[in-house]
């Protein structure tokens, strides 16, 4: 038997007026976003915004469905579109948000085991890190890559 330590480094910030420039303006896309989600039904409206390797940012919100599992995540939203219209352009940072009617949650917000999954993927993809920013009004917290929130994750060597 063996135990093996595994390390995750989480940079903390309390407000988004601490983070760079480039990543600020990525939340505040991600904030953007989320006024515009569909959520009837959760009234938790997510934002996601990522930034591509040509610059751009890309936003996306979620999209519920009276047949609850139709539905999909904000960050699968962005990222699917992302993908689908820039094929060849990597996903460079992804930032999340999170509203209910009292507004943007505490936080952090906590992206869902599909969301890591896919943006595993699309580092896979791309053949460099996602840098992960999840926002919050009382935290903020920000993370190098899909590792530090998926460790482990079902990467294509897990089919052979
Ligand atoms: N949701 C997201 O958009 N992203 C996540 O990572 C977690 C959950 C959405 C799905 C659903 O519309 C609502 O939040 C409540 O689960």
């Amino acid at each position: 038997m063996r135990t093996k330590e595994i390390r995750i480094f989480v940079y903390e910030y309390n407000t988004v007026s601490e983070l760079p420039e480039k990543d600020q303006k990525l939340v505040l896309a991600a904030r953007e976003a989320a006024k515009s989600a569909y959520a009837p039904y959760s009234k938790f409206y997510v934002g996601a915004a990522l930034e591509l390797d040509n610059g751009r940012i890309i936003k996306g919100n979620n999209q519920e469905n009276a047949a609850f599992p139709t539905g999909l995540c904000a960050e699968r939203v962005a990222l699917f579109y992302a993908n689908a219209t820039y094929p060849d352009t990597a996903v460079k940072t992804v930032a999340v948000t999170a509203a209910s009617h009292e507004g943007i949650v505490a936080g952090p917000v906590r992206p869902c085991g599909s969301c890591r999954q896919a943006l595993a993927e699309a580092e896979v993809r791309f053949n460099q890190p996602v840098k992960i920013i999840l926002d919050g009004m009382e935290k903020i917290q920000v993370f190098e890559g899909v590792d530090s929130l998926l460790p482990f994750a079902f990467k294509p060597e897990s089919l052979d």
